[in-house]
């Protein structure tokens, strides 16, 4: 049995994830400490607000007097941290939230791991780390961090640190490092939902740039199987990348969406670049594979073709986080810790 405090859980992967972990372990307890920032929404559970096994508690990782609790109160002896600001535009428009939740947000985490012995913590990264590949090569666990957005500088702070505390105090972390997910419940900011979204509601399409920048893309199902296995088998101070080996460019998927929506090519608009744009993506899942016997389940064609489907059957989801009223409504029935 194991008692399991999940970070960020209300957010698109870590409520993938917990979802996932419940239906996988049935002998667990799983917390879900989430700050529910703009990102953050409670109704990606509510399926199963009603199990015996989860709780959810509202709390900012940056406050260690309610990280403390949390761990104390519930016994944890796991730590699965998602919780972090996510978005590479918002971390252009303004710094200084991303370096707080993401860096100092995990120290925090990382010293009350350490004070209450947690015997477990797996840090969610992403590939963003490595910067930015050329037309060739891929990334491994050994190419070098080069980040390029405040997004991803704070995210390799974030990982240099939670390494640091494995080989420092011996607290046993483990890293993961993945590539661009899709699939139910991310929040329309992001390429994907926003593409669908905008092509349902009859709005243009803003493409960066030429268009030809390449993502690899992994089902959102496969990331959490990975994290699962990294938390069940990892080695401690170890990093593990997760892919699927599926590159596409931008303008191919946006090209494809509109297809598979039945939508017109003249939506798309080409719009002025991203600063500081990375050009290509491309995960090495060499690793996980071979020491963890880790592979996608999920091929683009069926994930691209279920999470469309998935918008199309949850647009009062989607419609009351594009008019805010998701805020409201939860703002009001979660206190803060
Ligand atoms: P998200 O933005 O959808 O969710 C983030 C969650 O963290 C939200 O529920 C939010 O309320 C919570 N949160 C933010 N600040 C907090 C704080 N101070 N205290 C407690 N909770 C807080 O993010 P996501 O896309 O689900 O990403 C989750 C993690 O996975 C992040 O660490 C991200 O860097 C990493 N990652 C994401 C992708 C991707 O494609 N989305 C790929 C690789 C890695
Ligand atoms: O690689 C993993 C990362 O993937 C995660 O660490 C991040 O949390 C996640 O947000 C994502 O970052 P990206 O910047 O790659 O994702 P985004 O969906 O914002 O953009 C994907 C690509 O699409 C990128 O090349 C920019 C482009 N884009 C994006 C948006 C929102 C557009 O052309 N138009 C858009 O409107």
């Amino acid at each position: 049995m194991h008692n399991v405090l999940v970070t960020g859980g209300a957010g698109f992967i870590g409520s993938n994830f917990v979802r996932y972990f419940l239906e996988t372990h049935a002998d667990c307890h799983l917390v879900n400490f989430d700050a529910l920032t703009y990102a953050g929404n409670p109704e990606n559970l509510s399926d199963i607000e009603g199990d015996p096994r989860y709780v959810f508690v509202r709390g900012d990782i940056c406050n260690r007097a309610a990280v403390e609790e949390a761990l104390k109160e519930y016994k944890i002896d796991t730590i699965v941290h998602f919780a972090a600001e996510s978005h590479v535009d918002r971390s252009i428009l303004g710094a200084a939230v991303f370096v707080t939740t993401n860096v100092m947000g995990t120290q925090v985490l990382l010293d009350a791991a350490r004070e209450h012995a947690v015997e477990r913590f797996l840090h969610v990264s992403t590939d963003e780390v490595y910067g930015s590949l050329g037309p060739q090569g891929k990334f491994t666990e050994e190419t070098p961090l080069h980040p390029n957005s405040p997004y991803a500088a704070s995210k390799a702070a974030a990982d240099l640190l939670a390494l640091a505390y494995f080989h420092t105090y011996g607290l046993p972390v483990v890293l993961t490092r993945c590539s661009n997910n899709y699939g139910p419940y991310q929040f329309p900011e992001k390429l994907i939902p926003l593409m669908i979204v905008n092509a349902l509601n009859g709005k243009d399409l803003p493409v960066y740039g030429d268009g030809l920048n390449v993502r690899d893309w992994l089902f959102v199902g496969d990331h959490c199987s990975a994290i699962d296995l990294v938390l069940q088998r990892g080695a401690p101070g170890e990093v593990y990348n997760i892919g699927g080996n599926n590159e596409w460019k931008n303008i191919d998927i946006v090209r494809l969406l509109l297809r598979l929506l039945n939508k017109p090519e003249s939506l798309i608009r080409f719009v002025k670049d991203r600063p500081g744009h990375d050009r290509r993506y491309a995960i090495d899942p060499g690793k996980i594979s071979r020491a963890l016997g880790w592979s996608p389940a999920v091929t683009f064609e069926s994930g691209l073709k279920s999470t469309v489907e998935w918008y199309l059957a949850y647009r009062k989801w989607w419609e009351r986080v594009m008019s805010g009223e998701y805020m409201e409504y939860y703002g009001k029935n979660y206190e803060a810790r």
